[in-house]
């Protein structure tokens, strides 16, 4: 009975591996020139704490490949980027740009990085002090005040 139970679950599991979602690999040509140019501070902070979702250098962790896990995380890495993917800004509108900006001083303290990331990546923690500075630097690029 609990053998069957077992294979039950384990069929059900590897069942479950045949659903999976794509995320796109980086372009072929990938002009560095469009990588967002920032001070180095912010550019460290924004390689540890966002690139994994906002850039094309994600780094997957072993259960990133694992069904149905994989595909919450692979759904954030597709939307993260579309959101905002840190290797294309030179391609985008200053009028995205500016969106961008925005968006990151309005999620910076409490919605990005994502809370659910962070509890498996310790290492992308931002202390507060650490998201002030990226907020500072964000709100300087705004042209209008907006508040
Ligand atoms: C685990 C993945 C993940 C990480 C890490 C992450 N983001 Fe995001 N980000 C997302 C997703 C998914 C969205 C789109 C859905 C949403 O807005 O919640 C998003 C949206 C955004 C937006 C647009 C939000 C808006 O409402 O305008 C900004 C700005 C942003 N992220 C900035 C950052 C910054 C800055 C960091 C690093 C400090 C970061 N993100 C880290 C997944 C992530």
């Amino acid at each position: 009975m609990f053998k069957t139970l077992l294979l039950w679950l384990f069929g059900s599991f590897l069942l479950l591996q045949a659903i999976q979602i794509d995320i796109p690999e980086a372009p072929e040509i990938l002009n560095p020139d469009n990588e967002i140019k920032a001070p180095d501070k912010i550019m460290s902070m924004l390689r540890t704490s966002c690139y994994d979702c906002h850039s094309y250098k994600t780094k997957m962790p072993w259960y990133g490949h694992i069904s149905p896990i994989s595909l919450e995380v692979k759904s954030h890495i597709k939307n993260g980027r579309s959101a905002v993917n840190f290797q294309e800004w030179g391609t985008y509108s200053e009028e995205r740009k500016q969106k961008i900006y925005k968006g990151i001083v309005k999620t910076i303290n409490y919605r990005m990085p994502m809370p659910m990331y962070l509890t498996l990546h310790e290492q992308a923690d931002l202390t507060k002090e650490e998201r002030n500075t990226i907020k500072k630097w964000a709100q300087s690029h705004i042209r209008e005040t907006y508040y």
